[in-house]
């Protein structure tokens, strides 16, 4: 009997939670008793507290507690590197000297019995700063080679480019830049903090919980057993709750001082100095190819900034090594450290920077060989990854190509620019690559079948938004052939089994395979031992709940195949030639994306991917008062985002009908990156089909097309 829950459109099972408000988020954690924590930011880039006066704030009412270097306990900071962590460098010490590194760090704690309380208290705090030179300008900035570091190195080369370049009968040299932008989502950053003796429990908000119980006990030297984190939701994240940041350090430090639980929020404002950013980008692009559109030579030479004390790397150069077909490929990654705090993983890291690069250079190509842009690529296509020298485990590009460019309408198109219109609007047809790796990391979960016939699976996953506890359910459910209303998936507590790392698109891959795992054993386990085939049977008939543990570790197909997710992406924009504001009428992306568990959470990961690419294209980014490094629109009001009113009633997901067997048992490739991926390079692209105008540099608004 096949169920065929998995691949079934079926609604969250924790709408209801979520649209009634009972969904309990970081902050809700209300423990009784509680103080309350804020923290006061430095407001120079770079130099030394010379001294602080407490005065004045510690006569506020309310306060309970005022913490600074001179007077915060020391504490051991042993040695940790989580998957998120940058392997060069030192995380932030917070609170531990005298030293200020980036615009905002935190200088003081205070704690208050009121929220109030502690903010007016945090205002009263003065800070006398020596300051330093502080570089804080990515615009003036002089990269550097990284230091030697991490799995990707920061020059390849196949082939001879430069040659290859020389020799190109057409050519394409150009350079895109990439504002900083911030992840935003609409829940801020929170932590609840409770120390029960040598125990601490943390309420926090958090795509990897045992990363926070890792995290915090290296920086207190305790056991990591000994820290218990909770984050049943997460309301958004796209990276910037990957790593531990530092105010959950001060939470655990607030809470252990006062000897009372602590509740820290972060507000808007403070998202923008603690929790990382997609970092400005600087890439020059050039391809080289033959008259019949053959690629020659690729070229790909990129740098990012990136802290002082901490050296981030995204994987700017990745995919374009094997997304086209070509003998001669240099790419070079550098970083350029300035006075501020350390960027992050933000949504397709490196993948959605770099390719905005490749995908636009692609179109610059196009044009310049007079061939239509999907044909192009489709004569690019290669036949297995050059770079590894591997086979793909499975590719459907061209597929990806002919059908979102069929539901598009793509042959309708007048290559020429501005030559369509729709009234007195200029009209612009795009398109662009799109493609994210396959990732898989080891995981766990418990199944308990209980005697009342029901299942409860468990794992500490986390859920910012994909549906982590509606697709682990119907994994579960279809494994041990129960109905879904019969299987309770339960996420999000350190005392459940360890997950993997809610990012790099690898959750319904990795906790997805132990959940399959567990539950494929229970089922043989207890079927081996009934004497009935009927599972739901079985279970009625146990006398005391049956509970089995499995833990997932990735086989070893990476070795043999290049494993990445493929998608085309098709944008139409509509151009007023008066108010040169460029709006996006409608986009097609069509995906392979392997095994879809549930094909309305995938759409809506998807479309969610959309807005975020439209907000790449037209709207995002934080520039700097360059004389202190401040972000001078820390808040929802200047830093536009796309909402309703600017997103086309038409965003398309088409799903190819892809069987991959060797990314992981569950054939599933993961879709919360791609979904970003390639979206702004066909907005761009659309954008110049429409005005003839190339903008190299994103966000592309109206002073820039004037
Ligand atoms: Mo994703 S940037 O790994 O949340």
């Amino acid at each position: 009997m096949s169920t065929a829950i998995i691949g079934m459109p079926l609604s969250r099972v924790d709408g209801r939670k979520k649209v009634t408000g009972s969904a309990t988020y970081a902050a809700e954690f209300d423990q009784p008793g509680q103080a309350y924590a804020a923290i006061a930011r430095s407001t120079i880039a770079a130099g030394r507290i010379v001294s602080i006066d407490l005065s004045e704030a510690e006569q506020a009412s309310g306060v309970v507690a005022i913490l600074t270097h001179q007077n915060a306990p020391k504490l051991p900071y042993r040695a940790h590197k989580g998957d998120p962590d940058p392997v060069v460098g030192e995380r932030l010490h917070v609170l531990q000297s005298n030293e200020v590194n980036h615009q905002g760090q935190p200088v003081a704690l205070v704690v208050a019995d009121r929220l109030e309380q502690a903010l007016h208290a945090a205002s009263l705090v003065r800070v006398v700063y020596a300051s330093a030179t502080a570089s804080t300008d990515a615009t003036q900035a002089q990269p550097v080679s990284p230091g030697n570091s991490t799995t990707h190195p920061s020059e390849t080369r196949r082939g001879d480019a430069d040659a290859g370049l020389a020799a190109a009968e057409v050519k394409v040299d150009q350079t895109y830049v990439i504002p900083r932008q911030y992840h935003n989502p609409l829940e801020t950053h929170a932590t609840v903090a409770a120390w029960d003796g040598d125990k601490l429990t943390l309420w926090d908000k958090t795509q990897w919980l045992h990363n926070v119980a890792d995290e915090i006990a290296s920086v207190f030297d305790i056991s990591s057993e000994d820290v218990r984190v909770i984050s049943p939701f997460v309301g958004g994240a796209f990276g910037a709750a990957l790593r531990t940041w530092p105010h959950v350090t001060l939470a655990a430090l607030a809470a252990r001082v006062v000897g009372r639980p602590v509740k820290l929020m972060l507000s808007r404002r403070e998202m923008y100095y603690g929790v990382g950013y997609r970092p400005y980008t600087v890439q020059r692009f050039a391809l080289g190819a033959s008259r019949d559109g053959r690629l020659t030579a690729i070229l790909h030479d990129g740098w990012q900034e990136t802290s002082t004390y901490e050296e981030f790397r995204e994987s700017l150069p990745h995919a374009t090594k094997f997304l086209y077909s070509c003998s001669n490929v240099y790419t070079r990654h550098r970083l350029a450290p300035l006075n501020v705090h350390t960027p992050t993983y933000m949504r397709a890291p490196g993948e959605a920077s770099g390719i905005f690069a490749m995908e636009s250079a692609m179109d610059e190509l196009a044009f310049a060989l007079g061939i239509d842009p999907v044909e192009l690529r489709l004569r690019n296509e290669p036949t297995r990854d050059e770079a590894q020298d591997r086979p793909f485990s499975s590719r459907s590009m061209q597929e990806c190509y002919r059908l979102a460019a069929e539901r598009f309408g793509w042959s309708q198109r007048n290559p020429q620019p501005r030559s369509m219109r729709d009234g007195h609007k200029l009209i612009g047809w795009g398109v662009a690559s799109a493609t994210y790796p396959v990732h898989l990391q080891a995981a766990s979960a418990l199944v308990r079948l209980l005697p009342d016939g029901t299942a409860e699976v468990v794992s500490a996953a986390s859920d910012m938004g994909p549906g982590t506890w509606t697709t682990m359910t119907q994994i579960a459910a279809e494994t041990l052939r129960l109905p879904v209303g019969k299987v309770r998936f339960n996420l999000g507590d350190t005392k459940l089994p360890r997950a993997s790392v809610h990012g790099g698109s690898m959750t319904t891959a990795s906790v997805g395979s132990a959940v399959q795992g567990a539950c494929q054993k229970a089922r043989a386990s207890i079927l081996a031992n009934a004497s009935t085939n009927d599972i739901a049977e079985a279970i009625r008939r146990l006398e005391h709940p049956y509970e089995t543990l499995f833990h997932f570790t990735p086989g070893d197909a990476k070795k043999r195949f290049s494993m990445h997710a493929f998608g085309a992406v098709f944008a139409e924009v509509a151009v007023d030639p008066d108010l040169c504001e460029a709006r996006v009428n409608r986009i097609v992306g069509s995906y392979g994306l392997g095994r879809i568990v549930n094909p309305k959470t995938t759409r809506s990961q998807v479309i969610g991917g959309m807005v975020g690419g439209i907000g790449m294209a037209l709207m995002e980014h934080s520039p700097m008062d360059r004389r202190n490094g401040r972000a001078v629109n820390a808040n929802l009001a200047e830093y536009a985002i796309p909402v309703h009113a600017d997103n086309p009633p038409e965003m398309e997901a088409i799903f190819i009908d892809e069987h991959d067997p060797h990314v992981n048992p569950l054939g599933v490739k993961g879709v919360g990156e791609i979904a970003i991926v390639g979206v702004a390079p066909a907005i761009a692209n659309a954008i110049f089909h429409a005005t003839g105008k190339r903008i190299r540099e994103l966000p592309i608004t109206p002073d820039k097309l004037l």
